[in-house]
């Protein structure tokens, strides 16, 4: 569908409601302001329309085209912080005012989005933790270990005895994580949007779907391909 300029920012969203998150990143109010035309609000964001209309427009890649079962590990963990981590990293910062703003809009009417806030925030601070030790030391750990396999080389010392020991414990982490969207999920009733909710809680249910389906995808990734394979990797050099 064409985007037309003279349309509102409120029509768009409501159209294409995978718009907004770029609206947003452009600076461009869809909501209190989303009654003024594309054209109107864009000048007032002071960015060119036809690039906000590109961005709107641009295909979504598709990646995970990738047979992650025969691929390098090390190209599967750079996968996995390039799309995942930084996809969870942006939207549990936009989310977090995303939801402050709700709460603070309808949180009389809705104390659910009150209840969701606080496990999104206990959430938030345990994925931060959980994708800092990923980055900081089981993945660099796997892309070492491969490069000794594929050198021939002894494997390289491990802190940890096994890798199945911090593997364990990520794991233990996704579980917690994957209650966490459960109790988000049923506390909204699947994110049901109540008939009165304003954009931001309309963007908001949205999104919170999307973020839990990447960290679905995410969790799959490690989970069932890159762990089995790394701790096959492990035994067979032992
Ligand atoms: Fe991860
Ligand atoms: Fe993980």
């Amino acid at each position: 569908m064409a985007i037309e300029t003279s349309s509102t920012v409120r029509e768009l969203v409501l159209a294409n409601p995978a718009a907004a998150r770029t609206l947003e990143k452009f600076g461009i109010d869809y909501c209190c302001g989303g009654s003024k035309s594309l054209a109107e609000a864009c000048a007032k964001a002071s960015v060119p329309v036809e690039q906000v209309i590109g961005a709107i427009e641009k295909p979504q890649s598709n990646p995970d085209a990738r047979d992650w079962q025969t691929a390098a590990l090390g190209e599967l963990t750079r996968h996995i912080v390039e799309k995942h981590h930084a996809f969870t990293r942006e939207e549990l910062k936009r989310l977090k005012s995303l939801l402050a703003k709700v709460v603070s809009a309808h949180g009389a009417n809705h104390p659910e989005v009150a209840r969701v806030q606080s496990i999104f925030h206990e959430l938030d601070k345990e994925l931060t933790m959980h994708m800092m030790k990923e980055e900081e030391i089981l993945f660099p750990y796997i892309e070492n270990m491969e490069a000794a396999v594929n050198a021939k080389r002894s494997l390289p010392p491990c802190m940890f005895g096994t890798v199945q020991n911090p593997v364990r414990m990520m794991m233990m982490e996704h579980d917690s994580a994957g209650d966490a969207l459960r109790e988000m999920r049923a506390e909204t009733s699947s994110y049901a949007v109540p008939a009165e909710a304003c954009l931001s809680y309309q963007e908001l249910y949205r999104a919170l779907p999307a973020f839990e389906a990447d960290l679905h995808e995410h969790i799959h990734l490690e989970n069932n391909i890159l762990f089995p394979r790394t701790i096959q990797m492990e035994e067979a050099a032992f």
